[in-house]
């Protein structure tokens, strides 16, 4: 049975100062049995969250929003996989705000992919759509285009052996206030493991876990996670809030004992 993860991506929110206590209040609400918690903050507070929530049972994850393609050199003001040794073990990589601000290609994410899965680090990859593009009827191809660049000359066993986690986070719906709809998640997670299968993937594509993002909360999650090809969130701006994780990691718990994963 694939994981039931539920990821906090904080983005550019909390200081050092802050992000300890934020992260000791979240892991304290959302204790749940099966559920693999993942807390992202920015990069200079993942020592303050690694240690806040290093004690906590089950475990917490500490990940990073995004690596550099390179193992070191001359980047000014950038983070290489091997540096988050002891600070974070899973990491975002490709998020639709790094291909907007930062001018992240797929085959640059594939790069970064490289990095992290050689650090051990637990990647979550993310694809999604733009407005016009799922008006125009072309989501599924763009998410297949967005694989196919990242995972290009990776080797399938690597990936699913790091645990390779895909998050579908339609562009149209990050930050906005309006999800997509459960049945349209769904069919885009089935897309994503057909298109994985048809890259080598073969039968393996069926273990990978397929997170939704984009506006998810507390009264929304049980339209993902209604759908049983839909594994866990990736959740922006309610993961900041810890009423809001409380209500989306409880009902993760009722997926995960629902697969006898808990
Ligand atoms: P949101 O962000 O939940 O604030 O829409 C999700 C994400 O960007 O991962």
């Amino acid at each position: 049975m694939r994981d039931v993860i539920v990821a906090a991506n904080w983005k550019m929110h909390t200081t050092p100062a802050d992000a300890a206590e934020l992260a000791r209040t979240i892991a304290a609400r959302t204790r749940e049995a099966g559920v693999i918690r993942v807390i992202c903050p920015p990069f200079v507070c993942l020592a303050a969250v690694r240690e806040a929530v290093a004690d906590d049972d089950p475990p917490v994850a500490v990940g990073a929003q995004t690596v550099h393609h390179e193992l070191a050199g001359a980047h000014t003001g950038e983070t290489s996989a091997p540096m988050l040794a002891g600070l974070a073990s899973w990491v975002i990589l490709g998020h639709s705000e790094r291909r907007r601000d930062a001018y992240e290609t797929d085959e640059l994410i594939g790069r970064k992919l490289a990095r992290a899965v050689d650090a051990g680090l637990r990647p979550i990859l993310c694809v999604g759509e733009q407005l016009d593009e799922r008006e125009a009827g072309r989501a599924t191809g763009v998410v297949d285009e967005q694989l196919a660049g990242a995972l290009e000359g990776h080797d399938p066993g690597a990936l699913a052996a790091a645990g390779l986690v895909i998050a579908y986070e339609p562009v149209w719906a990050i930050g906005t206030g309006r999800n997509a709809r459960g049945p349209d998640a769904a069919a885009m997670a089935d897309a994503i493991r057909a298109s994985l299968e048809r890259r080598g993937w073969a039968s393996r594509a069926a273990d990978v876990p397929v997170l939704y993002g984009g506006s998810v909360t507390s009264a929304n999650i049980d339209e993902f996670l209604a759908e049983p090809a839909i594994d866990g969130a990736l959740v922006g701006g309610a993961s900041l809030k810890p009423d809001e994780m409380a209500g989306i990691v409880s009902r993760a718990g009722l997926t995960a004992r629902a697969r006898g994963t808990a």
